[in-house]
């Protein structure tokens, strides 16, 4: 298994993960937008507490940002219950995901974060932990080698993941529950700019906090991120309010355009118009152009460039649209060959 560090990777976050714990909503009640899950959600939630039984195993799809760590600890909230976190790569042995079910108690939560990234041979012992509650382990070595049965305490998987299509089917079959996470509405960041002020005590205008959510990439994280940077901005210039304009310099200061798109966006789009005539381009052969690795750019970029109508996938790789062509200025493929046909 490929074991590079990513963007998501928790050790490259640390500073932001701290800033995320403290921003983090503690209740459904609280979680900004989502509202089609987060109804389904309560439901099951509900049920299972009214019957006195663990919720279905639940895994949670989308890019990273959006609110899928928040939500398992939510649940686990919701339900009463403890939560263990862990995430795919760090269970390296069987023995690690041993230690971890046996020490769960009736009806806790296990969050396992970027569970694509878990080997073949403890997912192999996550099926019957997650079915019947039940794990296999060999003990011993050699002749001695036997099998034995542990019973487990009735639990709550919560899974997480940026990438759903590396998720392997006999797995995202013993999910009673899937969701996937959407970018947000502007609105909807709004709320969580507003929000996210008053915990860190910032006085922001309104408009303000709308520009703030509009250029956000309809991600919280990074609407959290923009607010960090203006209140600097304001607290260097000596301004008490974050107000309309100083956002807009702000911002731009940061080369994060009226799209929100940032420096790498903009590169990833550019490079498939200016080096590569528009695309199609593969993804290992545009992220060499870039110099990012292809994950991050499919896990992190491509998402919101592709939900903004930037770029499409095909077959035969990356295409930049005529959208893509207009925001930045450049003459389009089809008014090209126009050219070039007359
Ligand atoms: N719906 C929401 N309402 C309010 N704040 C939110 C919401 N979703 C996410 N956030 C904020 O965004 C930050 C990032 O969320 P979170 O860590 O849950 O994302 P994630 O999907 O787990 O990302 P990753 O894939 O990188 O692990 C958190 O600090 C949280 O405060
Ligand atoms: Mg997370």
């Amino acid at each position: 298994m490929d074991e590079r560090p990513r963007a998501t990777d928790p050790e490259r976050l640390t500073g932001e993960q701290e800033f995320d714990t403290t921003l983090r909503p503690l209740s459904l009640k609280d979680f900004v937008g989502q509202e089609k899950l987060k109804s389904n959600l309560a439901v099951f939630i509900q049920a299972a507490l009214e019957r006195h039984e663990p919720l279905d195993h639940v895994i949670f799809f989308g890019p990273p940002g959006l609110g899928k760590t928040t939500l398992a600890n939510i649940i686990a909230k919701e339900l009463g219950s403890d939560i263990r976190t862990t995430s795919g790569p760090a269970l390296e042995r069987p023995a690690d995901l041993a230690g971890i079910l046996t020490n769960l108690k009736e009806r806790d939560v296990l969050f396992i974060d970027e569970i694509h990234r878990l080997n073949r041979v403890i997912e192999e012992y996550l099926y019957p932990a997650m079915e019947d509650f039940k794990l296999d382990i060999i003990i011993d070595k050699g002749a001695n080698a036997r099998t034995v049965q542990l019973k487990l305490p009735r639990f709550t998987l919560v899974g997480a993941t940026t990438r759903a299509g590396l998720i392997t089917s006999p797995l995202r079959a013993r999910f009673g529950v899937s969701f996937r996470l959407d970018f947000y509405q502007p609105e909807d960041l709004k709320l969580i700019v507003r929000r996210s002020a008053q915990i860190l005590g910032i006085m922001i205008d309104e408009d303000a906090a709308l520009e703030v959510a509009r250029r956000s990439r309809g991600t919280p994280r990074v609407a959290n991120r923009l607010l960090r940077r203006v209140r600097d901005f304001a607290q260097i210039a000596e301004q008490e309010r974050v107000f309309l304009e100083l956002t807009q310099e702000s911002l731009l200061r940061m080369d994060v355009d009226e799209c929100g798109f940032d420096e790498m966006d903009k590169r990833i789009v550019l490079v498939i118009i200016d080096k590569f005539g528009g695309g199609p381009v593969g993804l290992n052969t545009l992220a060499m152009a870039i110099g990012e690795e292809s994950d991050t750019i499919e896990e992190v970029y491509e998402p919101y460039l592709i939900q903004q109508g930037f770029i499409n996938r095909t077959p035969r790789g990356r295409v930049a649209t005529d959208l893509a062509y207009k925001h930045f200025n450049r003459k389009s493929q089809s008014s090209q060959r126009t050219l070039f046909n007359d």
